[in-house]
């Protein structure tokens, strides 16, 4: 026996509908009360075919209230269903259901970070002179960041670099690992492990545990460079260090070395361009010096050779550690080191 179809019914499922899908917050929820109402055998479609029992005189008036509610619900379903998806999938974009025309959604196609880019730029300069690149590990040890690189424990030199212990301790009490505050471990690793003539580089990411600003970070990148054979000079150095500076940075460049002190070289320097910005003027950019500072590079040191077997009387080097970020800021003109790794898509995108 069929229900009683009139005027008062429609309208009571009218207010019952609306009021289910004001209440339905998922995709599924809506579908499934489509099914109930629209569906084969939902209410709607089973009341529409029920119409030829009404009495004749209300027939027409409740198979037309019929089909406009019908019509009705399609559109409030679809609008429903377009709400949710907009919120959930595209905000602010429309979406019809029907809408069979509309362009996939584009997956997005990730590019190298400015710091691999640079770390192949600077790679691709020196491999034309004849240079190997190697790799190390990021956890160190002692030995190799600091011993073998003539800093033994409890030298004050240890004080230029702010590290990072591993909490784990050797069977003497000793904390032996580190995160490594330099890529010049790698040059006691590539001498213990080879024989000359060497000429190695080294990307690597260091860590040291100081305050940030606009040009240190807690983590930064580090190539490092290592040449060992006979007979090789402070000469060899400064060409090796100008051919790279004027691939890097153009041929105009004019290098500057002033002595500096690291203890695994001697002599040590440290390593200026003039600036690129103002021609060696002075300004913001170089700190109104006119030179900017690239690396910290030197001969290598008599006893790291001997720390290795090396006869220092044979054998002879030049190394060079550069902050990748620094040179990247320098030939880009990025005025903040932390924005590197803060992961803002509108800096990254730019490269
Ligand atoms: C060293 O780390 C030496 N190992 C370099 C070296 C290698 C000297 C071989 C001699 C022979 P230094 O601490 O100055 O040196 O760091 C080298 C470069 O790393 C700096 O010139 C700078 O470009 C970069 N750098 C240093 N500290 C930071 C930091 N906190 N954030 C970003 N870059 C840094």
């Amino acid at each position: 026996m069929s229900e009683v179809l009139n005027i008062e019914k429609i309208a009571e499922i009218r207010a019952n509908v609306i009021a289910e899908i004001s209440k339905s917050s998922t995709e599924e929820e809506i579908l499934k009360l489509r099914i109930k109402y629209l569906g084969r055998k939902g209410i709607i479609s089973k009341f529409l075919r029920n119409v030829r029992d009404v009495p004749i005189d209300q027939r027409k008036v409740i198979g037309q209230e019929l089909n406009i509610l019908k019509q009705k619900l399609e559109m409030l379903f679809e609008e429903k269903l377009n709400e949710i998806l907009n919120a959930s999938v595209n905000p602010g974009k429309e979406i019809s259901l029907k809408d069979v025309s509309l362009p996939g959604r584009r997956k997005t196609i990730g590019t190298l970070h400015p710091t691999s880019k640079i770390v192949r730029e600077i790679c691709n300069a020196f491999l034309p002179m004849g240079f190997q690149v190697v790799e190390g590990p990021e956890i160190e040890l002692d030995r190799y960041n600091f011993e073998l690189l003539n800093i033994p424990k409890d030298h004050p030199s240890r004080d230029m670099f702010d590290t990072f212990w591993v909490d784990w301790k050797n069977n003497n009490g000793e904390y032996p690992l580190l995160m490594r505050t330099h890529t010049s471990p790698m040059q006691a690793r590539v001498m213990e492990s080879s024989e000359p003539p060497i000429r190695v580089l080294v990307p690597g990411k260091v860590f040291r545990y100081e305050a940030t600003d606009a040009s240190h970070e807690w983590h930064f990148f580090q190539v490092e460079g290592l040449v060992v054979d006979k007979g090789i000079t402070f000469a060899d150095l400064k060409g090796t260090v100008y051919e790279f500076a004027r691939t890097i940075f153009g041929s105009d460049r004019k290098i500057r070395f002033r002595c500096d002190y690291f203890p695994f070289v001697e002599p040590g320097v440290d390593v200026s361009i003039d600036c690129f910005v103002c021609e060696g003027k002075g300004c913001r950019v170089c700190g109104k010096t006119g030179w900017i500072e690239i690396m910290g590079a030197g001969m290598v040191h008599p006893k790291v050779l001997s720390s290795v077997g090396y006869d220092p009387e044979i054998y002879s080097g030049f190394a060079f550690g550069m902050g990748v970020e620094r040179i990247a800021m320098l030939k880009y003109g990025i005025e903040d080191i932390r924005l590197f790794y803060s992961n803002d898509l509108r800096f990254l995108k730019q490269f």
